[in-house]
């Protein structure tokens, strides 16, 4: 069985004041008439069988919605509190059969060139029924530091490095082997279940607790928060020598910070002055003065002012923020 999972416990903290509890980015119907959840699920309805969300609470009514719309079906993992992806997608392989193949993504991509996009997948499911753990592999056009780098030699993984700093992240691009990671995964469940306990044993064994004792899907939040909050990127794929790339060649565009939003956006036509300052969020007449590359993100009730390259950095004003409630 093919199982395509859909991760959408994040918080979308970069994305802040845009993506908020009440008001997730990804079910905003916002294209065409589609929300980036829906659009996620009708790229890969054609290839899997059936579907498993990984979100939350909060969300979890949302996706439900859409999944019932279109009649595919899923099964729903609600956590109670996010515990990153490497928990996440142990989750989903504890629900699955050692043996099925999960094509796991998030839900804040966008992703044009279908055909090119389905010959990806093909190459992958085909690896990950041999065993491996297949990324997917994106070249790079910038030395982007919110992403991770996999140093490939054709096929084969060399090395994964998740969120270079700039220094390194420059360096991997002047070496032309490396390729962005896209963030979508696609492996046995078992397999992925086995690398997890070898480099992460806490990790698995938390997680495996917590899904054993599902109520209906639903997990239990004070077994949950002993579980070490870490992401799939470093738990895994820096460590396994199971993993192998498949060099995509479809359009990619991750919408995860307002540097990625801004380039989408700025792609689509979206304005932007003579120094690069575009607004977000606001028809308002808007001017910039000694302003370069700045965006203005406005909201009802919160305004952000953004130098575009300190994108990462909203994610620690979001934690703040946080804090001080
Ligand atoms: N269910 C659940 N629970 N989902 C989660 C959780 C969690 O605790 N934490 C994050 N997610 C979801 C997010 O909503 C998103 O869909 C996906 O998992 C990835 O998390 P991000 O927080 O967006 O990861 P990232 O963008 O920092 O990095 C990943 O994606 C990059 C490309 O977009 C990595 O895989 C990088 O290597 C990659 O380059
Ligand atoms: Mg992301």
């Amino acid at each position: 069985t093919i199982i395509h999972v859909i991760l959408t416990g994040g918080i979308g903290s970069r994305l802040w004041p845009l993506s908020r509890k009440s008001q997730p980015k990804q079910y905003l119907e916002i294209f065409e008439g589609k929300s980036l959840f829906e659009l996620t699920v009708e790229r890969n309805s054609d290839i899997a069988d059936k579907v498993i969300v990984v979100g939350n609470v909060d969300n979890c009514h949302l996706s439900r919605k859409i999944l019932e719309k279109r009649n595919t079906p899923y099964l729903d993992i609600v956590e109670s509190t996010p515990r990153n992806t490497a928990a996440a997608i142990a989750f989903a392989a504890f629900a699955a059969n050692p043996d099925d193949i999960l094509i796991v993504t998030p839900m804040d991509h966008i992703i044009e060139k279908k055909d090119l996009y389905d010959i990806a997948v093909v190459d992958a499911i085909e690896k990950a029924a041999n065993g491996y753990i297949v990324t997917f592999g994106i070249v790079p056009t910038k030395p982007e530091t919110g992403y991770g780098y996999i140093e490939a030699k054709g096929e084969n993984v060399l090395s994964f490095r998740e969120k270079p700093n700039l220094v390194t992240a420059k360096a991997f691009i002047a070496k032309k082997n490396f390729l962005w990671n896209s963030g979508m995964f696609c492996f046995k469940a078992g397999v992925l279940l086995e690398e997890l306990k070898h480099f992460q044993p806490k990790v698995y064994k938390k997680s495996k607790k917590v899904w054993e004792h599902n109520d209906n899907g639903k997990l239990d939040l004070d077994l949950s928060l002993e579980i070490p909050s870490i992401s799939i990127d470093y738990a895994v794929m820096e460590r396994s020598k199971k993993i192998k790339v498949v060099p995509s060649q479809f359009l990619w565009s991750d919408l995860g910070s307002f540097e990625s939003v801004y380039d989408y956006l700025l792609s689509k036509g979206h304005p932007v002055d003579e120094n690069g300052n575009m607004t977000i969020g606001t028809q308002n007449y808007t001017a910039f003065i000694g302003l370069k590359n700045t965006i203005l993100i406005a909201t009802d009730n919160a305004n952000l002012v953004l130098q575009k390259e300190y994108s990462q950095d909203v994610k620690d004003l979001y934690n703040e923020l946080e804090l001080e409630k």
